[in-house]
């Protein structure tokens, strides 16, 4: 199972300053150096943390795999087809939230969503779309057209008691298993951290998995690399 590293919290910390310390691009290799397998950034319509110049650098340095995280707004999708990452992938946006807060809603979105997963197909990049564990969401995802899904692990990741984890664990391994059935990729993001993520590796049918918050936290007690290399190393102890 691969482990991409989100790193938009260090530009969060950039950003309340508006200078240029501390910067995500020369976070980004330090992740890569500690055994990440990608880089993820969500560049928002109101640039509150990763910048335009970030995305352009990281392009650049970026070894492993670059994941674009965005709206589908016409803005974006030029943006990403200019820049080609490897991936994008297509999330709900609001301005007032303090993250991403759930999947999207796929039929609402329908007119969004399936034009601009044409275009940046037709410029190489594989699409992902950030869904809630849902079956309707899986089969939409298919419909329209995307390479994969990301499934959103946040009621997963907050749960306190042991039944309420059990029920949402299942959900996304049922997911995971009914989106590989149907040959979409399988990621999953959102809450997970050093102690939820070996139930989440125990799931076979996951390919990927994104996380930022946990990791970002721990680095600024032990350090960036120290930081991503424990969590490689409990997921290692499940999957290879
Ligand atoms: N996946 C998606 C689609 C996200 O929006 C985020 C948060 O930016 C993450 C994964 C990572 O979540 P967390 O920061 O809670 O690890």
């Amino acid at each position: 199972m691969r482990l991409c590293i989100n790193i938009d919290h260090i530009a969060t910390l950039r950003q309340v300053r508006k200078e240029q310390e501390p910067d995500p691009v020369i976070a980004a290799g330090i992740c890569e150096i500690a055994g990440a397998d990608g880089i993820v950034c969500h560049l928002r319509e109101d640039r509150r943390h990763i910048i335009d110049r970030d995305v352009h650098l990281l392009r650049q340095t970026v070894k492993t795999k670059l994941d674009l995280e965005m709206a589908a707004t016409d803005e974006m999708v030029k943006i990403a087809c200019s820049i080609k990452p490897e991936m994008v992938t297509l999330v709900p946006e609001r301005r007032e939230e303090l993250t991403t807060e759930g999947g999207l809603d796929l039929s609402a979105l329908e007119f969004k969503l399936v034009p601009a997963i044409e275009k940046l197909k037709e410029n190489g990049i594989k699409v992902s779309l950030f869904i809630e564990p849902n079956p309707e969401s899986v089969d939409q995802a298919l419909e329209y057209g995307a390479d994969m899904i990301e499934i959103h692990t946040g009621k997963y990741g907050l749960a306190k008691e042991s039944e309420e984890i059990v029920v949402e664990l299942e959900k996304i391994k049922q997911m995971a298993r009914m989106a590989k059935e149907l040959g979409l990729g399988v990621n999953a993001g959102h809450g997970l951290n050093y102690n939820n993520i070996t139930a989440i590796a125990n799931i076979e049918d996951i390919d990927e998995v994104s996380i930022g918050h946990s990791i970002i936290a721990r680095a600024m007690f032990t350090g960036l690399e120290s930081a991503v290399r424990d969590m490689v190393s409990i997921i290692r102890r499940v999957r290879v």
